[in-house]
């Protein structure tokens, strides 16, 4: 059998040189140059990633093309309709459904560490009242390895397993606890007979003097906006997480440098992006004008909410929320609520545009978010933090996955170097 590989021809040389092509279940192949500069002396060049498989990973598959999103080979589709975000957390972390006793005490688990040590909380106090809540998030989640010293052995796989549930339980007590120092209201400790999302409702929006009964509409809500947030295979932040943990550091560390980078508008930041571009746009009579813009290359404006790296077909996630939208605005808000309205509106000529369809600049999943996040009262600002719960588990699996791989080594790309050939130091005086 003719052995799976690609050969290169160096033009300047005649060299042929040969690469091992790596396949994966699904998905299109790989060559493998990992021996490429050892071996003929060449680096690639891949700004961006565009055409780069940096690891090998069983967790999430996406085939952009086809708009196709699995989760350990479950379509989101079918997670999204039936499955929870804890069991989709299990999914994740432990790579199949888990049975019912096994969910229920890995829910139970989750919910023995969702506190958060009280001293913790005045790494709060130390933040300008008006802080960013995810800039918060991110001091709070670091500092986390000054907590958990039984937890950052990343070379014990119990540990491991300790540092993800660990994460994956106090994320959102962390993010209700920005909320709340963010709007001056007292912490609210975490209720252990609520579902993740429910106390996570509870812990943002209930205070210590009323009774606070939790929707169960906004839950199954929340629930499902983050199954459909959970992972997105190699993304910036995971890239990031992966980056960061390949040089050894412990997993707190690495889920804080995932958080830093989900925060950018063109990646988490988006949700919170799209609602403040509607509400710039203000009018459906003013669109016209934002999609010239948009389409303007000497314009920075971008549509938010827009495009995506890997989606060039409808992005499935997006079709979903898109549905969810509808019913949470039934409930909470005026189906009519203009900021919707506008986001339809929106959305129907961008999809009819000529530029959007050659480029095909689909809406994706941040487009709808952060309308239901609005519905449900979560302000603006906490909208990437809402994204950074959910994607702690994603973060976790693949961070978990990546340091259990036995040839796993440092993460150290390289470059075409364009700065000054060497030169001779001037003294200061002769200059
Ligand atoms: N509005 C206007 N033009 C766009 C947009 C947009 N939102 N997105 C891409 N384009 C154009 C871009 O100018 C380029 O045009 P041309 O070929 O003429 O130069 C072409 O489409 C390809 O764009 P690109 O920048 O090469 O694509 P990319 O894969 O590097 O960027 C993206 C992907 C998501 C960063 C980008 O589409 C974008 O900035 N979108 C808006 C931000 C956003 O919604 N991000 C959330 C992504 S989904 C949530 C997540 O996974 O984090």
């Amino acid at each position: 059998m003719a052995r799976d590989t690609v050969t290169i021809i160096d033009n300047a040389t005649g060299r042929r040189i040969e690469l091992e092509v790596r396949r994966g279940t699904m998905g299109p192949p790989a060559m493998d140059i990992s021996r490429l500069y050892r071996d003929f002396g060449f680096l690639t060049y891949d700004p961006g990633f565009q055409s780069t498989a940096s690891c090998s990973s069983a967790i999430t598959y996406i085939d952009g093309d086809k708009g196709i999103l699995l989760y350990r080979g479950y379509p989101i589709e079918q997670l999204a309709e039936q499955s929870t975000f804890l069991e989709v957390a299990y999914l994740m972390l432990y790579g199949r459904l888990p049975n019912a006793e096994e969910l229920d005490r890995f829910s139970r688990t989750i919910a023995k560490h969702t506190m958060i040590k009280e001293s913790l909380k005045s790494f709060y106090q130390g933040f300008y009242h008006d802080a960013h809540p995810m800039a918060s998030m991110v001091g709070v989640v670091g500092s986390l390895s000054a907590f958990y010293h039984d937890s950052t052995d990343i070379h014990d796989p119990a540990s491991r397993e300790l540092a993800a549930l660990r994460l994956v339980a106090k994320m959102p007590t962390i993010a209700a606890g920005c909320y709340k120092y963010s709007i001056g209201e007292p912490f609210m400790y975490p209720r252990n007979d609520l579902s993740y999302c429910g106390n996570l409702l509870h812990m943002m929006f209930s205070v210590p003097t009323e009774d606070y009964v939790v929707d169960p509409v906004a839950e199954k809500a929340l629930d499902m906006i983050f199954i459909l947030h959970a992972d997105h295979e190699q993304n910036a932040s995971t890239a990031t997480v992966r980056l960061a943990g390949s040089s050894g550091a412990n997993p707190f560390a690495c889920i804080s440098s995932g958080i830093t980078a989900l925060w950018g508008p063109a990646h988490g930041g988006a949700n919170e992006a799209v609602l403040k571009m509607l509400e710039e746009i203000g009018d459906a009579s003013n669109i016209p004008k934002y999609i010239a813009r948009a389409k303007d290359k000497n314009d920075p404006f971008r549509l938010m909410g827009f495009g995506h790296r890997v989606y060039k077909n409808y992005d499935p996630r997006a079709k979903i929320i898109r549905r969810m939208c509808h019913q949470v605005l039934e409930k909470f808000g005026d189906a009519n609520d203009p900021l919707f309205e506008l986001a339809m509106r929106l959305e129907e000529i961008a999809l009819q545009d000529e530029y959007f369809i050659e480029r095909k600049l689909y809406p994706n999943v941040d487009f709808y978010s952060g309308i239901i996040y609005k519905a449900l009262g979560i302000p603006v600002n906490m909208f990437t933090v809402m994204f950074a719960i959910a994607r702690t588990v994603g973060w976790v699996a693949q961070w978990m996955e990546m340091i259990a791989e036995p040839d796993q080594r440092i993460g150290r790309p390289r470059q075409i170097y364009t700065g000054h050939a060497q030169r001779d130091y001037v003294p200061l005086d002769q200059r």
